[in-house]
Order: structure tokens, then sequence, then C-alpha cells
């Protein structure tokens, strides 16, 4: 049971105190009574709350996949850049949603933004071994010794051996390569700092697939759209890809 101010609120229907000036001129109902009250009480799984008599359709969570341009961050307050957060319309920002990981300020691509406290951690957590794909342009050739060296785990420049990593090479020439590379965890710049302990660099990085659920490409960069409910059960491993 929830606050009927609170779960207005949270819909977008204004501040609680003009949710309860709402209320004073009759303008909500709850289960075809009048509410008198802005801080009665309400089940939202069950109550039917009418707003100047159109039903409102509650719900908690927001689950939104954005194509992330290259020059935001991926944070939900940053005192110099633009964030993901300020690419989405207020009628989104009123749940709070948050970047599921971080994709670095010049990665585009396949960015998860949710409220969703706990389905965040298990996306996040390299525990639940949740795959990352990367489309990503090298400057150098790549070859086979690399893809062993990806199965293997790599040395980052601090020390830390990554879990395996699965590299598909696209296209391999003198003059650079694109690849695919599949990995589990998020350490900071972790498909940057791979090629690097093999002395190549990656100069475009695009993810195009977190967690089973593949990047819409109707989406261009900057643009989002909320994920359907087939891709929140492939997220929530409720269903196979
Ligand atoms: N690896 C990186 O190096 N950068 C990203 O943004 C994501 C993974």
């Amino acid at each position: 049971m929830e606050r009927l101010d609170k779960v207005l609120a949270n819909l977008g229907y204004g501040t609680r105190k003009e949710v309860k000036v709402l209320v004073k001129k009759g303008a909500v109902e709850i289960n075809g009574v009048q509410a008198k009250n802005s801080d009665v009480k309400v089940d939202t799984n069950e109550d039917i709350i009418k707003v100047n008599g159109e039903t409102i359709n509650y719900r908690k969570f927001i689950y939104l996949m954005m194509n992330k341009p290259a020059g935001v961050v991926s944070a939900t307050f940053d005192n110099y850049d633009e964030t993901v957060i300020d690419l989405l319309d207020p009628e989104e920002q009123i749940f709070e949603p948050f970047p599921v990981g971080r994709l670095d300020k010049d990665t585009v691509g396949l960015l998860l933004l949710t409220n969703d406290g706990e389905l965040n951690h298990k996306l996040i957590s390299p525990k639940y071994h949740v795959d990352k794909v990367y489309y990503a342009e090298i400057d150098k050739p790549v070859d086979d010794k690399d893809v062993k060296c990806f199965e293997k785990g790599i040395v980052l420049d601090d020390g830390y051996k990554t879990m395996p990593g699965k590299l598909e090479i696209l296209k391999a020439t003198e003059h650079g390569s694109e690849v695919y590379v599949t990995i589990q965890e998020g350490k900071f710049h972790q498909v940057k700092r791979m090629f690097e302990s093999l002395g190549k660099k990656v100069v475009f990085l695009k993810r195009i697939s977190f967690g089973g659920i593949i990047l819409d490409e109707d989406l261009e960069e900057g643009q989002y759209r909320e994920i359907s409910e087939d891709e929140l059960l492939v997220l929530k491993k409720e269903k196979n890809v």
C-alpha cells in the first residue's frame, strides 16, 4: 500500500502539494469514489485510480534501451558534461532511472537505464556472467594469437587478470581490424585495456548486445525506447534467446 500523493507524484502528476490540490478539486477517483484526501493509502495492484476520468497506469519500474552517442557520460549527474539522463524526456526522468554499468564518454551503443536496483545489481555483477558484446575497430592487424590471449584472460596494466573473453575477427588488414569482443566483466576501460596489453589500440567502440538483448538498430545515436516485455524476460533470464 502506498500513499495516493506519492503514487501520483511518481507518475508525473505534479509535486505532492500539487497532487493535494488536484484531490481537493475532486479530480481523483479511487474505485469509483471521489478521493477526499491525498494521504490515503492505495493498493496499486488492485485499486482503480482515475485522474480527470482517466485510469492511471501505475508502475514502479522503468526499463529503457538507449543508443548512447559519443560525448555524453554514463552518469546521473556531471559538473561538466552532458549525461545520458539529460537525453531523457521529463516523463522518463520522473522515474529517476540510472545507467546499468558504464560506457566510456567516447563509446557508443547499447546502454540500459532503469530504476530497478535489483536487476541492475544482477546485470553488473560478474558473478551472474552477463555477456556484453562490442563491435570494435583496432589500429593494427588482429590475429589468432590475440584470439587465444582473449580466451585465456589478459593481464591488464594494473596486474589484474581478466576473465576469459571471446574475440571474433571480422576483418584484419595492415591498416586495422574489425572485431567482435564478448566479455562478462565491466572493469574500467576494459576492452581498450585488453587490447593495450596486446600492443594495440581501440579506435572505435560500440556495444551491440547486453545480457542477450540486442541494440535496436532503428535507434539513432541519442535515441532510446522502452524495452519490450520479451526483452525484459531475457534480461531477467526468464526467457532464452
Ligand atoms: N570497454 C571499454 O574500454 N570501454 C567501454 O566503454 C566499455 C567497455
